[in-house]
């Protein structure tokens, strides 16, 4: 198994939870709606821990959270635009209920930041006037989701040739496979 490669692989996504501008901060993920539609957005990656888990916060009115406890496999898409690195992750989604777990990262968000979880309508709810936004004055609609992959295809586009790498799950730990590119 190319080692070397998983290695840089975790260390750039813990660089991506914690440094500021990094490429991987933002991802794409994906979920199956309840119409089969598969549903894509943005979201913030949070943390990245040694077992691989990824964690992302939301609201939990939001669509993606009634997928995710619908249908808990999702695809994630990370791209590193400088080292033309594309991440395809698979996994499975959970929503954390741990109540210390969510007043602690609760606690940690500003002022500002609090807003993205606090409006008084569900987001994605139609409204007249975006300026006319109400807001909570506390809220218990903050989560956090949690996911673990069990399957991550790497691709690095290089002139002298791309390479493209399947790593993935198996009951012995993770294993992994070269592709065609
Ligand atoms: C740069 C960027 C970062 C975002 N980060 C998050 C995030 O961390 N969590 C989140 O719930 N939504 C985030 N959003 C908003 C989502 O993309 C999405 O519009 C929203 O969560 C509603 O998605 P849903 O209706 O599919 O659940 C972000 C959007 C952008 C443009």
């Amino acid at each position: 198994m190319p080692d070397k490669t998983f290695e840089k692989i975790k260390q750039e996504l813990k660089k991506g939870a914690y440094k500021k501008g990094h490429y991987f901060k933002y991802f794409t993920l994906a979920t199956l709606g309840v119409d089969k539609f598969a549903r894509l957005r943005l979201v913030a990656l949070r943390n990245f821990s040694d077992d691989l888990k990824m964690t992302f916060f939301t609201d939990k009115r939001s669509k993606k959270v009634l997928h995710i406890k619908e249908n808990n496999r999702v695809s994630l898409l990370f791209y590193h635009h400088k080292k033309l690195i594309q991440l395809r992750i698979e996994g499975i989604a959970r929503i954390n209920t741990d109540q210390f777990q969510i007043q602690k990262s609760w606690e940690k968000i500003g002022t500002e930041d609090r807003k993205d979880y606090i409006t008084a309508e569900a987001p994605g709810s139609t409204i007249d006037d975006p300026a006319q936004l109400e807001y909570l004055k506390e809220g218990d609609y903050f989560s956090i989701v949690e996911i673990d992959p069990f399957r991550i295809e790497y691709l690095r586009l290089k002139r002298s040739g791309h390479t493209k790498i399947k790593y993935y799950l198996s009951e012995t730990g993770w294993k992994s496979e070269y592709l065609v590119p």
